[in-house]
This record gives C-alpha cells, sequence and structure tokens, in this order.
C-alpha cells in the first residue's frame, strides 16, 4: 500500500511537471510566433533585428546610454545595415529607428498625418489623465494652450525674474566656495526658476518641500516600468499623486480663491503661469479644471527641469575646456554687465538680443550632448519611408526625447564637419542646414519650452562667468544617458572668482 501510494504520488507529480512543461513550451511558442508575426505580416521592413523575445534589443539600447555613446546604438546599426532608418524591438514594441535629416524632416512634416505621438506606458501610468484622455490627447489640447504661456512675447517680461533667481541662487550656493558640485546647483536654480515663474513660489523651504517627490517623479518616468512595491516607478506613482492631488491642488486652490476675491494686489503672482492658466479659456470659452492645471504644471516641470539643467552644466564643462571661447563669452557678458552695474538693473529681454555669441556656444553644447536623445511616434497607418514599408501600430524612434537619433544627425560628418569638435562659430551667419540641428525637435511638435529653455540658460551663462574662471576637477569625467544626458560624477571644479 505504502509503495503504491508512493507510486502513485510520484507518477503524479511526473504527470504535473510534464504538463506543466509543455503549458510553458507552448507559451514560449506563442510568444515567439506572435514576436515573429508582428515582423513578417509585411513585405520589405526595413533591415534590423528583432531581438529576443519581450525584451528585443532593449537591454543592448539601454546599454550604450549607460556607457555614455548613446548614438552608438543608432550608428552601429546605420553603418552596419547602411540605411538610415532600421527595426528593432525596444521598449516592448516592434520599433522604427529613423534618423538623419532625412528622416527629421520626414517626421517635422508628416505629423499627425502618419503618425502621432506615443509614449511608453511608464509615463501613462506615472500621468494618470482622466479615464478618457490620454496621455497623447492631453498632449494636443495642451499644444493648443500653452504657446500663450510660453511664447517669447509673454517671456520677455520674466528674464528679470530668472535674473533675480540667478543672483539669489550664485549667492547662496556658490559665492564664498572654492569648489562647487555644478549638476546639482543646476537643478538647484532651474527648479528654483520654475517655482518662481509657473506658481510664485520662492521660499526656499516650500520649495524643498516637494524637491524630494519630485525627484521620484523625475527617476520613475525615465526607470524601469516595473509597478511592485518599493520599486522607483511605485514611488514615482505615489509621488506624482501626492504632488498633483496635494501640493498643487493645495497652491491652485489658494490662488483662485485670492483671484476670486480680487484681495491680491501682487502684480507678480498675478501674471505667473499660474494665474495665465486659471484665466485662460480654451476653444470653447471653457476653462482648465484644477486637475487639468495641476497635471499640466507637473508636466511642464519635468519637461524643462532635468534638460535645461543638463545644458546648463555642459555649458560650464566646455567653457573650462576651451579657455579662449570662454574669453570671448566673458567679454559679451561683461559688456552687458557693465552697462547694469552703475544702476543695479536686472537683466531685461534687450540684453538676451546682445548674447549672441553665448547662445551660439549653447547651440553647439545642445549639439554636442542634446539632453534628449529622441522621441516616440506610433504609425497611425501602413507607410512607406526611403522605400521601406513601416506598418500601422509600429513604434518609431525619432528626434529629441528619450532616444537617440539627434545625436546620430547631430555627429554625421556629412553635416557638421570634424563633428566632435566643439567649435560654436557653427553657428554663425546661415548656421547648420535644415533639419540637422534639433535638439527641440520642430515641424508642429516643436517643444513648447524652446524660448523658456534659452533664456534661463543665457541668465545663467551670464551670471557664471560675470563671476568666475572654472577649472575642472576630474579631467576626462564621462557623460551617462539614462536617458538625460547627465556628467557621470556631477561635474565638480574649483572656482576663481574674478573679484577675488
Ligand atoms: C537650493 O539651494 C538653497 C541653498 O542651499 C536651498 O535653500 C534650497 O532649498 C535649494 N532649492 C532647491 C529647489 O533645491
Amino acid at each position: 500500500m505504502e509503495q503504491y501510494h508512493h507510486h502513485y504520488y510520484s507518477s503524479l507529480y511526473l504527470n504535473l511537471l510534464l504538463l506543466f512543461l509543455s503549458l510553458i513550451s507552448l507559451a514560449v511558442a506563442t510568444i515567439f510566433y506572435k514576436h515573429k508575426s508582428q515582423y513578417h505580416r509585411h513585405v520589405n521592413l526595413p533591415p534590423g533585428r528583432r531581438g529576443l523575445p519581450y525584451v528585443g534589443e532593449t537591454l543592448d539600447f539601454l546599454s550604450t546610454g549607460w556607457k555614455g555613446r548613446p548614438e552608438n546604438f543608432v550608428l552601429d546599426r546605420v553603418r552596419e545595415f547602411s540605411s538610415n532608418v532600421f527595426k528593432t524591438h525596444i521598449v516592448g514594441k516592434p520599433t522604427a529607428v529613423l534618423s538623419g535629416a532625412e528622416g527629421n524632416k520626414f517626421v517635422f512634416t508628416n505629423e499627425n498625418k502618419l503618425f502621432v505621438a506615443w509614449w511608453p506606458d511608464s509615463v501613462n501610468k506615472i500621468f494618470p489623465f482622466t479615464e478618457t484622455s490620454s496621455v497623447a490627447e492631453e498632449s494636443r489640447r495642451m499644444r493648443r494652450l500653452l504657446p500663450q504661456f510660453m511664447k517669447p512675447e509673454a517671456l520677455q517680461r520674466y528674464v528679470g525674474v530668472m535674473d533675480d533667481v540667478a543672483r539669489r541662487h550664485f549667492a547662496s550656493s556658490w559665492e564664498g566656495r572654492d569648489a562647487v558640485e555644478v549638476f546639482p546647483l543646476a537643478k538647484n536654480y532651474t527648479f528654483w526658476v520654475a517655482c518662481r515663474l509657473f506658481l510664485s513660489l520662492d521660499d526656499p523651504e516650500r520649495i524643498a518641500e516637494f524637491v524630494v517627490p519630485f525627484k521620484d517623479v523625475a527617476t520613475g518616468i525615465f526607470g524601469l516600468p516595473l509597478d511592485l512595491p518599493f520599486t522607483a516607478f511605485r514611488r514615482a506613482i505615489r509621488a506624482s499623486t501626492y504632488i498633483r492631488e496635494e501640493f498643487l491642488t493645495g497652491i491652485i486652490r489658494q490662488r483662485k480663491s485670492e483671484l476670486a476675491d480680487g484681495k491680491n494686489a501682487d502684480v507678480a503672482k498675478t501674471q505667473d503661469i499660474l494665474s495665465f492658466m486659471l484665466m485662460a479659456t480654451d476653444d470653447n470659452g471653457e476653462r482648465m479644471s484644477e486637475r487639468d492645471i495641476a497635471d499640466k504644471i507637473l508636466g511642464l516641470l519635468i519637461g524643462g527641469h532635468d534638460t535645461a539643467s543638463s545644458t546648463c552644466s555642459f555649458v560650464v564643462k566646455f567653457l573650462s575646456e576651451f579657455p579662449r571661447i570662454y574669453d570671448r563669452v566673458y567679454e559679451e557678458q561683461m559688456q552687458i554687465a557693465r552697462c547694469k552695474a552703475a544702476t543695479g538693473e536686472m537683466l531685461n529681454w534687450e540684453d538676451i538680443q546682445k548674447m549672441k555669441y553665448s547662445w551660439n556656444v549653447a547651440c553647439e553644447v545642445l549639439r554636442l550632448v542634446p539632453p534628449l536623445q529622441g522621441t516616440f511616434r506610433e504609425a497611425t497607418t501602413d507607410f512607406v519611408f526611403n522605400g521601406f514599408s513601416i506598418p500601422k501600430g509600429w513604434k518609431l524612434c525619432v528626434y529629441m526625447q528619450l532616444y537617440w537619433s539627434v545625436p546620430s544627425t547631430h555627429k554625421t560628418e556629412k553635416y557638421f564637419p570634424e563633428p566632435e569638435k566643439f567649435d560654436p562659430s557653427r553657428f554663425e551667419g546661415r548656421g547648420p542646414a535644415p533639419y540637422t540641428f534639433v535638439p527641440f525637435g520642430g515641424g508642429p511638435r516643436m517643444c513648447p519650452g524652446k524660448e523658456y529653455a534659452r533664456l534661463e540658460i543665457l541668465v545663467f551663462m551670464h551670471n557664471l562667468v560675470k563671476r568666475f574662471k572654472f577649472e575642472k576637477l576630474i579631467p576626462d569625467e564621462k557623460i551617462v544617458v539614462n536617458p538625460i544626458a547627465v556628467p557621470a560624477n556631477g561635474l565638480p571644479v574649483r572656482l576663481f572668482p574674478h573679484n577675488a
């Protein structure tokens, strides 16, 4: 009996095991088949590899970024396949990567006809917009409203406010020190500017309240979308909820009641972006809801913060490497500073227009180290690019946000002689050929914050070179991309104040 039982159970186990194994292999086969069929329904797909099921070439893709050479993912394949479009499988979806000026032009001119904006699921989860609308839909609405707040005319009056924040930032974090770590300070500056311009938040302690949850959101968006306890992703969802539903909603309600009472005589406050949003109406004459506003302000903060601080930091890096270029920027900025010194006035719009050489330097920084690598689209119909068919539903990976087609344009010999050389004079005269320099994207989806970023970076450069020369403490510090380009060690520099 004992033995019988033993035998009975062991064969039961064996059968169960076999059943289990065959289920697994069935599942694996299905996955492989699905993975394969995503590619084989169509003839003449672009060249490329699809990698492993599900994972595809994602690890390859991420690791070139971690190694600080994100453009290699694209360049290696462009070289291998001799094509400016190749297929791959990243972010869990079949993807066509377009690169080069032809790719940029194609995307900028066919926006919303052949494809629409698309975000990885992680972004949709961290920004859970109202059930009926998606991130893509929200983004379209946002684009109709944003120009009102972000157009150059509206931003002109903010130059003085940016300068005021920059002065206080340099006084509290740079002056009196022998050495600083640039990247964290650049983030302090851009975050402070954003809090001040969007919300009239100016009290460092109040701002500090939401620095931590804000960091959690930014980390989660750019990390792996694993919604499990204790992951960065789960933390980001929680932080995003806190910022929108408590922190920002509190500020919005308070402002609303102030505006309603009409007792808020503070002109600066009524001119910030929050007040603009509260008073703006859309095409149907409707005002934005509190929730909408909170979502949009968080979106603006995310979009503008890490990117601008990346560029401010790399400006410091390149200026320290090229003393002659530093000297020219210094001359240009001191001419402006000398005029201001007598009166103690803040920088204004006219001053910004005089910073031509400085802006060329910033553009050269953006060319060599674009903070964002590219963005995603989703094909809404089958179409043909360069003789290759791209099926409906595929993701496209293109310019500017997250992924790597920009650097491959920027560093292609054909468009930029000696592409690795830091040379701001490329931007003199007529500048680079159309569709070759696109750190802000182009066409209908051009970055709405371009002008804002330009002002913020130039005001930073003015306040920086006016006070210091500097020297890198880690001569060959690497750049890592995860996925925003940042200095691997935060860019520590020694400071040499001019007035010492
Ligand atoms: C910026 O730095 C100042 C001085 O260290 C600090 O008080 C403030 O909280 C920081 N702000 C942000 C946004 O990190």
